[in-house]
């Protein structure tokens, strides 16, 4: 940290506005010292001062924080506030209703077509969430039940994630964009007994079948003999005006109910269930390198502390701010952002079911202003597919509102950062990019926008309460400037507890292979100032010729060409050099692939990163394979370009023909390579 004050000034840096300063909860570098040291000398104390800000029906029963990160000394583990007792959902709403906010607008949503609006106020969030609560216990639900949730982001969605909370369910939400298998899976493996599904949704002029898809996925789970009973569907499709295109929805009255007859016959009054800080809240499934989906276990109390000050210091959020995140309430960032992190800071948030191309590219920017956003969360892979467009879709619109932008998901090359910085945000606007983990509950290396110097490409410094460092091969600390395996040297209050039903494979994957440290599975470089810069996977890492590259760098490279508007770059074995590097690009529209480009795009990265990163092949291809959080499969395309014919799960694919025409597309490079 000491380096950061001296060495600031040698590299380019984006200092925050007068503006932002102004308001911030932290606007110096010792405002920020003082609150971090004090989160990582006495991490209890910080955390129990945080604690008071919530409810708790009774205290911790013993130590504030227990935790063993030593596999030589027994299983891990980590507890925060084990005994206290509390419920996350009467922090989030019922609190701001007793404390006179019950009038404020929690949730401004928005569907697919602009003219699909619904809003709710804190008052009606309640009296939503204890009917449903109530509805939940009527079909047998109690403390402790998994409930499967297979709904578009809605209103709705939310009000069943905190009707489970309410009543100490432990709910799964399955992206709306995955197959039936992927949802059965997920559901036989969380022992669900309930799912909440809708009838469908659209994304721009595709209909998304998601009862019909739910329905294949119940059946497998009966030929799985883990039989589901009911299976509750909400009616999306009422907001649609034209509801030309859409197909039969299937419906078996052995087990199917109506959202809207179950809720219009529930009392709106549910007292909360006190449930232990340390009681699971919700599993969420993310892929793991190899294998099945991990369902990784969050619990309420730590959660609670860490999401709720991440979302107040990363965003600087004040209450009379309109957040707007984009991402799905699938992921992580939807659970921590549009719902616990916003929710316990009192916020008024935007939520939309739809994609940033439809009616056209500039349905962000239009949502942005009429919504008057102040907070804008997205991730690259959405800011990359509008760079492509023409600027006058942003342009025409005037933003004037936005104070924040932020990013989060993968890393964000120094191109699209400095097109969000520049384009969309008009250059008032800090870039506050957030590193961060399903297992992480929030994020844990970020920028705080009224005082951390902005360097594009870089997620910055330690959150409070993180210890990160740097490690190389053999799990020994690099000091200072360097490269290698980013680790966690200390427990924090979000961080998943375990893997349902695999604490071993919790253990193995996180803690064993740098024993004592929480293990990213990230690789990152530090610079001279303290700076973080992640730098991909380990497991998207190439060697060729000896140098350990990137994949992240390479694509940022790719990106600088002025053609490229997406890429991505995966190894396959070479005799010679250990590894070719072969490259997928996307060219922005109006731009054709010829041989001038094709040097040009290896020229590049030659001349910017050195002669040992320059791709062997380049292959321009229409779209890139992504699953639904507009990830990369980086693996299947490492498949396909070393010629091999099983793919693996490829069930979290968002367009599986993608495989086929990929294949084809390579084929005849692959062979003369
Ligand atoms: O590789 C890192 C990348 O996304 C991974 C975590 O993915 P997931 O659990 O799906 O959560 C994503 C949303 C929090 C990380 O291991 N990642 C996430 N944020 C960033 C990032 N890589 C670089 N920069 C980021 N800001």
């Amino acid at each position: 940290m000491k380096s950061l004050k001296t060495n600031l000034d040698l590299n380019p840096v984006y200092p925050p506005s007068d503006t932002i300063q102004k308001r911030a909860y932290i606007s110096s570098l010792d405002e920020y010292l003082k609150m971090y040291n004090a989160s990582i000398e006495d991490p209890v104390q910080f955390w129990e001062n945080i604690s008071a800000q919530f409810f708790w029906k009774s205290k911790p029963a013993g130590r504030f924080l227990s935790y063993n990160f030593d596999l030589q000394k027994g299983p891990i583990f980590v507890k925060w506030m084990e005994g206290a007792s509390t419920n996350i959902c009467y922090n989030l709403v019922d609190k701001h209703v007793q404390d006179g906010y019950g009038n404020k607008v929690a949730y401004y949503w928005e569907g697919n077509e602009p003219s699909e609006q619904k809003q709710i106020t804190y008052q009606a969030l309640l009296q939503a969430i204890c009917k449903c609560a109530n509805v939940l216990k009527s079909l047998g639900i109690t403390k402790g039940d998994r409930v499967a949730i297979y709904m578009p982001t809605t209103i709705e969605a939310i009000v069943v994630m905190l009707s489970c909370a309410r009543i100490g369910a432990i709910h799964t939400v399955i992206f709306a964009g995955f197959s039936a298998d992927a949802l059965a899976e997920r559901m036989i493996a969380a022992k669900a007994k309930l799912l909440i599904t809708a009838d469908g949704t659209f994304r721009g002029t595709k209909f998304i079948p998601l009862k019909s898809i739910a329905t294949q996925a119940l059946i497998q789970c009966k030929a799985a003999d883990h039989p589901l009973h009911h299976c509750i569907v909400f009616n999306r499709l009422q907001t649609i005006k034209q509801p030309s295109n859409i197909p039969d929805i299937p419906w078996d009255d052995s087990m199917d109910h109506s959202w809207e007859a179950l809720i219009a016959s529930a009392s709106d009054v549910c007292e909360p269930e006190w449930v232990d800080a340390e009681d699971p809240l919700f599993i969420l499934y993310t892929s793991g390198s190899t294998g099945k989906p991990k369902g990784v276990v969050h619990t309420g109390g730590g959660y609670l502390l860490y999401a709720a000050t991440a979302f107040k210091y990363a965003f600087d959020y004040h209450p009379e701010d309109i957040f707007f995140c984009s991402g799905d309430l699938g992921w992580i960032t939807g659970h921590t952002f549009n719902v616990y992190g916003a929710l316990a800071c009192r916020s008024t948030s935007v939520i939309f079911d739809g994609i940033p191309t439809y009616p056209d590219g500039g349905r962000f920017w239009d949502l942005i202003d009429r919504y008057k956003v102040t907070t804008f969360y997205t991730a690259p892979t959405a800011i990359r597919t509008l760079m492509k467009l023409e600027s006058s879709y942003v342009t025409k619109h005037n933003r004037t509102s936005l104070r924040i932008l932020g990013s989060v998901g993968e890393p964000i090359d120094p191109s699209t950062w400095t097109w969000l910085y520049e384009v969309v945000g008009a250059k008032r606007c800090p870039i506050i990019d957030t590193f961060w983990q399903t297992e992480t509950g929030a994020p844990i290396i970020c920028p705080l926008p009224g005082f951390t110097p902005l360097k594009p490409g870089s997620a910055t410094l330690p959150f409070w309460g993180i210890v990160p460092t740097i490690v190389d091969d053999h799990g020994v600390d690099i000091i200072g400037e360097g490269k290698g395996h980013l680790v966690i040297k200390n427990p924090w209050p979000g961080m998943a507890r375990t893997i349902d039903g695999h604490h071993q494979r919790f253990q193995s994957t996180y803690f064993e292979p740098y024993n004592g440290y929480y293990y990213t599975g990230d690789s990152a470089k530090r610079d001279a100032d303290g700076y973080f810069w992640i730098t991909g996977r380990t497991d998207d890492m190439l060697n060729r010729s000896g140098h350990l590259i990137s994949t992240a760098e390479i694509e940022s490279t790719l990106m600088q060409h002025p053609s490229v508007a997406e890429a991505a770059a995966v190894s396959a074995s070479h005799a010679i050099k250990g590894e070719s590097i072969h490259c997928f690009i996307v060219l922005k529209n109006g731009w054709l692939y010829n041989q001038m480009i094709d040097s040009e795009i290896k020229s590049i990265v030659r001349n910017k990163l050195g002669a040992f990163a320059a791709p062997d092949l380049v292959y321009p291809v229409p779209a890139l394979p992504k699953v639904g959080s507009g990830k990369i499969m980086r693996r299947l395309l490492r498949k396909i370009v070393r010629q091999e014919v099983h793919f693996g799960d490829t069930s979290t694919l968002v367009d599986q023909n993608i495989i086929d025409w990929l294949r084809i597309l390579t084929l005849h490079k692959v062979k003369i390579s």
